[in-house]
This record gives C-alpha cells, structure tokens and sequence, in this order.
C-alpha cells in the first residue's frame, strides 16, 4: 500500500516513548523520503508549550536518539514546520472541538486529505474516554481514513483486556485499531518468516520428527529504571511473556500463511496461541515456571541496588522480574517439542536470542568420538546483534576422527553502514500506510491472556515461590534444572 497524506495526534507528546522512539521514527521516515510534505504532527499533552518550545523538544529528542542526526538545516526546516503542539486536558471535550479547528487548517496548510492517525502513548485506562472524546468531539468525522494506534499494556488479564477492548470497539473498527507490540517492528523478527520460508533448508526440518527443542530469551542488563511505579504492578510475565515473547513464539511456530496478506499471518498466529497447551492447576504452574526476583548484585563490576531498593518499587514486593517457562504448542507439527521462554531484567548482558536444537543425526554409529556430538543449532538473534547462525559439526583438522561443532554466520548488524530501521520506524510507516501485519489482533491479545492468567493466579497463592537471584546473575537455578530435566540446557548467549 502507498502511503498517504495524514494528521498524526500525538498523546503524550512530552512522554518519555515520544522521546526516545516517535521523533526519531519520523524524522527517519522523513529523511528517507518514505514522510512526503502532506501529513502533520500533533503534539497533545495536558502542559503548556509554544509551538516552538515543542519543536526545540522534538530536536533535542532527535539528536540525542535518532539514527540520522538532523545536521543538514535546510531539511530540518522544513519538517519542523509540520510540527504543532496543543495543551489538551483529554476529559475536556471543549478541547477536542479545538482540535477540530486546528486540524481543518493543518489540512488546509498541508494538502491532507482528511486521514487521522490517533496515536495514544498514554496509560491504557485512557484509551476509552480519549475515544470517545475523539468521537464526541467529532474528529472521526472526516473523508479519509482514522485509525488509533496504541501501546501496550493491553489489559492486566483477561478480563479488564476484554473490557478496555469493548470500550474502544464502541468507537473504532478492529481494522481501525493498531495494537503495537515493539517486537513485531524489529527486522529480525520479521525476518523470521522469511528465513523459515524462503529456504529450502529449514522448512523440511521445522517440526517435531526434527527439532528437539525451542528456546527463547529475552535478556536485560537494565533494572527497572524510573518505571519502577508501572513495574511493580506488571512484572515480567504481563511486560514482557504476555506480549513480545508469545508473539515471538507464534512466529516460530506458526504454519505458512496462504497469503502473505495481515489477515491471513494473523489467522495463523492465532491459531499457535489458541492450541498453547494450558497449565491447568497451580502444581503445573510450578513444576513449569520459573519466577524470580532479583537482590542486589553487580555487573561488570559496578554495584546494583536488589529490585525491592528501587525507586518507587514496594519493600515487600513479590513482583517478579524473572520469568521463565516450559510450555507445549498442542499440534500436529508440535506435539512433543519444548518450548523453554526466558526473560529476566538485571541478567548479564542485553540480547534477544531464538535457539532452535535439532535432533542428533544418527552419526553414533559411524564416529567414535570422544565426546558426544553436539546438536545443530540454528539461532536468530534479534537484538541488540542482528543476524543468524547454524552450527554444524566437522571434521576436527589434524585429527583421525574428532568432531567439533563450526559455525556458519550471517551477522546483519556487522555489515558496514547497515543502518537497520527501528522497530517504531517500520509501524510508524506501516500503521500510516494501513498495514497491520505486525500488529497484534484482539483474538491473539485474548489468547494469549488466557494462557498467562492461570500463571498469574498461581502466583498469588501463598505456596507459591517466589526465587531470589543476584543481579548481573542468569537468574535463578531453577531455570536451568527445567531444561535438565529433559536431557537439554540452555545454549549461551553471547
Ligand atoms: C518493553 C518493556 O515493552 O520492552 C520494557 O516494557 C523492556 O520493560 C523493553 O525493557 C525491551 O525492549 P527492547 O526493544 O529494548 O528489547
């Protein structure tokens, strides 16, 4: 799809996910040429700010964040001008029909033709009241198109996403609604797809007479920041496993569309979530996931402050920051195959990492070697290193029959002047364009609910344990025996 011409609202302009990713998106798009001069941004937030107080802010956040530094000023000039900030307080409709005013004449000044982009980088129990308001309003008034695009959390559980779902469907379309999960954006992830169907190599192998196993690992150097107010009522399993690790999962797991088109990769998603097996007491829970929190530690050196120290985190807290799990996608191409799911935020260094373990070949019976044969690997690595790589087993040279294993590297991020999109770059454009491929239908934001919910309130009994691991630290032990018990172990990450 062409994009078109809009009017891109920005709530939560002086927000912290406008900072550091939204600016820098647009001024990427921009300067690629991918923005023409036919759209407008503007920024809404409840404090005052001249128009050129807003600029300056979107200029700072841009040299301090984006890909491109804004150097050349004649560019910059121009794309400032599209820039235009109105301090809204979102429970006022007055301020909504003001809005209105301001749009007809960005509309006017820029050529756009009536498309609206409602972008909510706001806390999720704004979303209903901001809809309505846009409707009441009467900004969805318009002859072109509207959509919203919003950022996660979607919900707590089950329940309040289904509520929050039903109070914007009042108002928005679900092909309206462009519900964001960052990982969707990331090259590697989309990646994925290609990799697995565009090669002759791996599809043949993708199921469960070939792999032994499955693991993914989302690691994080970072502790909870100055989010420790969100943090510590979401944890690992709602910030990261809910979202950006099933939906990782899905994409391994998925069968091949019948169309490269949105609905059709959806569909097939969908169907990994709705056939994850569930845990169905809380013994399950525990014999098959991991939580933990972590004390204080050190990295590379430097102390770190334990989870219960920081700012804005409850003494006593039980929130885990360690999540790890052994879960079954209950099908025909994956009955039987382990999927182990990690992630952990004070771990030893920040990498996003798909291993897939195939099943040893029967070389046992050929090759006495001294130590077993290691399995093939193929590993995707998604961040902060982008790229791929298998390892095989060979020849030891010199030797009379020693096998080592040697790997076969594709490293995205190595070649030179590759300048990767961010992932808030590549939605931008394709929620502007109308492309929701990677953005997460309700059926699989509900799906995946359903399996995170029994987590969830198994942890909330009192026999539930909650483990301790030192930051800088891989987390607790117990994430290792879960593979042990199976004959496997986590691969290293590096
Ligand atoms: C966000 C989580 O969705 O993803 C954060 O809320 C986490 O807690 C972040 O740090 C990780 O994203 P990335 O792109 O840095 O791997």
């Amino acid at each position: 799809a062409k994009m078109e011409g809009a009017v891109i609202y920005l709530f939560g302009a002086t927000g912290d996910l406008a900072k550091r990713k939204l600016y820098p998106a647009l001024f990427s798009l921009y300067k690629e040429g991918k923005l023409a001069e036919d759209f407008a941004v503007v920024g809404l937030a409840r404090r005052p700010r001249t128009d050129e107080q807003f600029r300056a802010d979107v200029l700072a956040s841009i040299q301090e964040f984006c890909r491109y530094k804004p150097d050349d000023e004649e560019l910059w000039s121009r794309f400032e001008k599209h820039f235009v900030y109105m301090s809204l307080d979102i429970h006022n409709l007055e301020g909504f029909r003001e809005l209105v005013a301001l749009t007809q004449r960005l509309e006017a000044q820029f050529g756009i033709p009536g498309n609206r982009l409602f972008y909510l980088a706001l806390a999720p129990e704004l979303f209903g009241p901001v809809s309505f308001n846009l409707r009441e309003g009467g900004l969805l008034e318009t002859t072109g198109w509207h959509r919203l695009v919003i950022e996660k959390p979607f919900g707590y559980d089950r329940e309040s996403a289904r509520e929050l779902n039903a109070q914007i469907t009042q108002v928005f379309r679900e092909e309206e609604i462009y519900r964001i999960d960052h990982y969707l954006g990331k090259e590697m992830v989309q990646n994925i797809e290609v990799i697995r169907f565009a090669n002759a190599f791996f599809e043949p192998l993708w199921n469960n007479k070939h792999i032994a196993n499955v693991q993914i690992s989302l690691a994080e150097t970072v502790g909870v920041e100055d989010r420790g107010g969100y943090y510590d009522k979401s944890g690992a399993l709602r910030d990261m496993a809910q979202n950006h690790m099933l939906q990782m999962l899905a994409m391994i797991a998925m069968e091949p569309p019948s169309r490269l088109h949105p609905e059709d990769i959806r569909d097939e998603k969908v169907k990994v979530l709705r056939s994850l097996r569930p845990f169905r007491s809380p013994e399950e829970v525990y014999r098959n996931v991991v939580r933990g929190q972590y004390t204080a530690g050190t990295l590379k050196g430097k102390p770190l402050k334990g989870y219960r120290e920081e700012d804005s985190v409850d003494p006593a807290s039980v929130t885990e920051t360690y999540f790890a799990a052994r879960v079954f996608i209950d099908n025909f191409r994956w009955a039987g195959v382990p999927f182990y799911i990690r992630t952990g935020k004070r771990l030893p260094v920040k990498t996003t990492e798909v291993v897939i373990e195939f099943k040893n070949a029967p070389a046992g019976v050929l090759f006495r070697t001294r130590n077993e044969l290691a399995p093939n690997l193929l590993v995707i690595r998604v961040n902060p290193m982008e790229g791929i790589y298998i390892k095989i087993n060979a020849k030891k040279p010199g030797s009379d029959a020693d096998i080592q294993p040697v790997a076969m590297e594709f490293c995205q991020s190595c070649q030179v002047g590759l300048n990767t999109p961010e992932a808030y770059e590549t939605l931008l454009y394709d929620a502007i364009r109308g492309d929701s491929t990677y953005f997460t239908r309700w059926d699989e934001v509900d799906h995946a609910w359903a399996f995170v919910d029994p987590i969830a309130e198994a942890w909330r009994l009192p026999e539930s344990e909650l483990l301790f691991y030192p930051a800088g630290s891989w987390g607790p032990e117990r994430a290792a025996e879960l593979l042990a018990e199976d004959g496997y172990h986590w691969w290293p990450v590096n």
